[in-house]
């Protein structure tokens, strides 16, 4: 891959502009198993990946690859079906591409979703989990190479990654659901492998509660670039070693299926307050 510039994040802006008027302010992110999500936009236009120029393509099973703008209550969005990871071989830059794409097409914050297993053993399958910081051990970052000013500051603050405000008001709507609302630290790891046991013991003497194979470039592009954050996860197995039971992307794409309706429940009332 090129090294990603400017003039790429552009050229597919543009791409994308030409395709909807919708001028979105929200964007959206969706992980393993949550595309499901996508049915909630209203009059959107679905734009696969591999028609937007230097988009890369997700090769996983269970991630689909189309970008969709519309409105959801009212509020225009940009929605990502299917994300991108590192262990499909991209660099944490390119899996955060959209993101810098999305601030381009004028996203103010932006919501993303993930699915992880639960390190904090007070947690269950199917919880719902609000991420109030993470622990980036993927070893790498995507802003790592020469600073474009443009974009964002040479060592951007990450001490607010996920936006407090937004915090505040994930809880109040969960709430007025009557929805449980979990919330922890989000470990990224780069996978592809799950962990070990030995490997969850660590995590959690680190401060996690949650970990994954994704959400921790995306975020640390979109902090760069000055966009407001919101995170919640889909606990959709118990970590490595917690239970006495292999662990299986099935078991991950059958819970994250089993919960959708809530998943989908909040999502749709939180993205008129962002
Ligand atoms: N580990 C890492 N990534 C995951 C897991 C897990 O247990 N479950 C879903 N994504």
């Amino acid at each position: 891959m090129e090294q990603l510039n400017s003039q790429m994040i552009q050229d597919a802006a543009a791409y994308i502009s030409s395709k909807s008027s919708i001028l979105p302010e929200v964007g959206l992110i969706l992980g393993s198993g949550l595309g499901v999500l996508a049915e909630l936009i209203e009059e959107g236009v679905s734009i696969p990946y591999e028609d937007i120029p230097h988009f890369p393509v997700s090769t996983v099973e269970g991630h689909e690859g189309e970008l969709l703008l519309g409105t959801i209550k009212g509020r225009p969005v940009v929605m990502m079906k299917g994300r991108f990871h590192m262990y499909e071989g991209y660099g944490p830059e390119v899996t955060a591409f959209p993101v810098r794409v999305m601030k381009e097409l004028g996203v103010k914050s932006l919501l993303v979703t993930n699915a992880a297993g639960g390190v904090n053993k007070e947690f269950e399958p199917g919880d719902l989990m609000l991420i109030t910081d993470h622990l980036n051990l993927t070893g790498t970052n995507p802003l790592i190479g020469r600073n474009d000013a443009a974009l964002g500051v040479r060592f951007p603050d990450m001490s607010e990654a996920y936006s407090q405000r937004l915090r505040k008001i994930a809880k109040n709507t969960a709430k007025s659901r009557g929805s449980k609302l979990k919330k922890g630290v989000y470990a990224g790891l780069l996978g592809p492998s799950y962990e070990t046991p030995a490997e969850i013991v660590m995590l959690r003497t680190l401060g996690a509660d949650a970990v994954g194979m994704s959400t921790v470039s995306e975020v640390i592009v979109a902090r760069h670039a000055g966009i407001e954050v919101l995170g919640i996860t889909c606990i959709t197995n118990m970590a490595s070693g917690i239970l006495d039971q292999p662990l299986s992307h099935n078991e991950v794409m059958e819970t994250a299926e089993r919960v959708r309706e809530k998943f989908l429940g909040l999502v749709v009332d939180l993205i008129p307050q962002m």
